[in-house]
């Protein structure tokens, strides 16, 4: 093993009944997010994410459009696996549940938890719904048009039939104390509320298989019955460490996962019944589950059938990789809902990135390039101005990590941006061009400090926008192995004579095109 710490993070398999979108392409970036920023401080990272294949929602899209579920699934999950490579997600693993390694770890928690006497044969009356997969009670339904529907307005209907259960009513007790844990396990705390009053509320046994459809998870030593797609889908975690294999290298580096990564309508799922069928399968549950927000279209809820659905492909095309990238985990709180408008989109990169950032970073080294011969000038002595920015710029990192491990994605961005902005204050305060004839010294020594403080900044933001952060750093000639968050800081300042490359805007403007 190598020693470093370890970090697990996965992003939710998606449905393949549908076409990716923005709201898929968001929760896979924010887990590249956090991915890269632990790489860079030194973790060894496994990042998963993948699709979700099985159930009766997929075989009934398959049969809707006269394919097969297994040709449904091919095409869609490449898709899928499309988009994340698309987003330059530097993802470690891809899983599909159509898998053979993952058909062996269902069917072997499934015998562990029927082995601890955690599963038991009944039958099952009740609501379902196929759109959300899940098994509502009657209590939970609303009333839309005479018509009952599930509380997200998914249709349902009443299903009797024999079925296995989970006895998940055993286990409010260790819920409720996982929830309290001193390191939180549900964030943002709204969703920990949300979960604690759920199970507070007191948890029926859950169905875990289904004998109405085929395609899926055959449960062991009864085919007849079909496994729940949920426990067939929340395995998947399991599975890509190494499950059943819990003396491999990578299950016992990897598990428990330091954060599942959610959507807000599939925290019940995370939050209750999965740390309940590790527990009761005697695995640990997750360190983390978070569950981020949902975007909205200018203001309008996204759904084909509005046909407003946000083709990430499409907007890339349109505003750049790095620019979305950026707008998605900068404009809105993460764990908050957002809207997602292209005036938003515009503002941002032209004032944050472009304005903020960009021109610093152009200013700057085109001045070094065109006065300084092209090479990084040496400092002379530091004024107290100086002093001050370099120490802060030393010290950023304090901070923007404290929120990395929020999850405050957003609040990182903030800081570093705030940074960046008193930056630019110092630069238009010392007027270094002023000094081109007067005091070269002095210019370089500004110049020199501006191009550390963008060292700092470019290496701190890879996580975000990789390849903007490594072309910046490319002009500045910081060598690949340089670029570690250790490498901020004082003892790694830029190092003084080396040529710069003749610096090229990293962030345009956003111009509209007249159409
Ligand atoms: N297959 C299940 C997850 C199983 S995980 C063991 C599933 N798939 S999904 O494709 O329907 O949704 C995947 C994720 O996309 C969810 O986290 C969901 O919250 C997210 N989003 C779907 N639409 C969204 C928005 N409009 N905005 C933000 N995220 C949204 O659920």
């Amino acid at each position: 093993m190598s020693g470093k710490p370890t970090f697990y993070i996965t992003t939710p398999i998606y449905y393949v009944n549908d076409i990716p979108h923005i709201g898929h392409a968001y929760t896979t970036l924010a887990c590249d997010v956090l991915a890269r920023f632990k790489r860079l401080d030194g973790y060894d990272v496994m990042f998963l994410t993948g699709t979700d294949e099985h159930g009766q929602k997929v075989e009934k899209s398959a049969a809707a459009v006269g394919k097969t579920p297994i040709e449904l699934c091919d095409e869609v999950s490449t898709r899928f696996r499309e988009l994340a490579d698309f987003m330059n997600c530097s993802h470690d693993d891809f899983i599909r549940t159509t898998e053979e390694r993952h058909k062996i770890a269902c069917q072997a928690i499934w015998k562990k938890l029927e082995e601890n006497g955690q599963i038991y044969l009944d039958k099952y009356a009740g609501w379902y719904s196929v759109r959300d997969e899940a098994f509502y009670a009657e209590t939970e339904l609303l009333e839309i048009n005479n018509e009952k529907v599930a509380p997200t307005g998914a249709p349902v209907e009443w299903v009797e039939e024999e079925s296995y259960f989970f006895r998940l009513s055993a286990w409010e007790d260790r819920l409720l104390e996982w929830y309290e844990s001193i390191e939180p396990t549900v964030l943002p705390k709204s969703r920990k509320n949300e979960v604690k009053s759920f199970v507070e509320g007191g948890l029926r046994d859950l169905s875990v298989s289904r004998t109405s459809f085929k395609w899926g998870i055959p449960v062991p030593g009864n085919d007849k019955h079909i496994m729940y797609v949920w426990i067939d889908a929340l395995t998947n975690y399991l599975t890509a460490a190494g499950y059943p294999d819990t003396e491999s290298e990578s299950f016992k580096k990897f598990w428990p996962a330091d954060i599942h990564m959610v959507g807000k309508d599939i925290v019940r799922f995370h939050a209750v019944y999965w740390p309940a069928f590790l527990m009761a399968a005697d695995i640990e549950p997750p360190k983390r589950v978070f569950a981020h927000g949902w975007w909205t279209n200018e203001g309008q809820k996204i759904s084909k059938s509005v046909g407003n659905v946000i083709d990430p492909f499409e907007i890339v095309d349109e505003f750049g990789l790095d620019q979305v990238r950026y707008f998605l985990m900068r404009e809105v709180p993460f764990g908050n809902d957002g809207d997602f408008s292209k005036q938003a989109m515009i503002n941002r990169i032209n004032s944050d990135l472009a304005n903020d950032l960009g021109n610093l970073a152009q200013r700057s080294l085109s001045m070094i390039f065109k006065n300084c011969d092209g090479v990084m000038p040496s400092p002379g002595t530091y004024h107290e101005t100086d002093n001050t920015i370099l120490e802060n710029a030393d010290k950023i990192i304090l901070d923007v990590r404290e929120y990395m491990d929020k999850q405050e994605i957003h609040n990182a961005l903030k800081v570093i941006w705030t940074f960046v902005s008193y930056t630019n204050g110092y630069f238009a305060g010392e007027e270094p061009w002023s000094y081109k004839v007067t005091n070269k010294i002095r210019m370089g020594t500004i110049l020199y400090v501006t191009a550390e403080v963008i060292r700092q900044v470019a290496i701190l933001i890879q996580p975000i926008v990789p390849n903007s952060a490594a072309k910046l750093l490319d002009q500045l000639k910081i060598p690949e192995d340089k670029r570690m968050f250790e490498h901020l800081g004082e003892d790694y300042r830029l190092e003084s004579g080396v040529k710069i490359d003749k610096p090229d805007g990293v962030f345009p403007r956003y111009i509209a095109e007249d159409k």
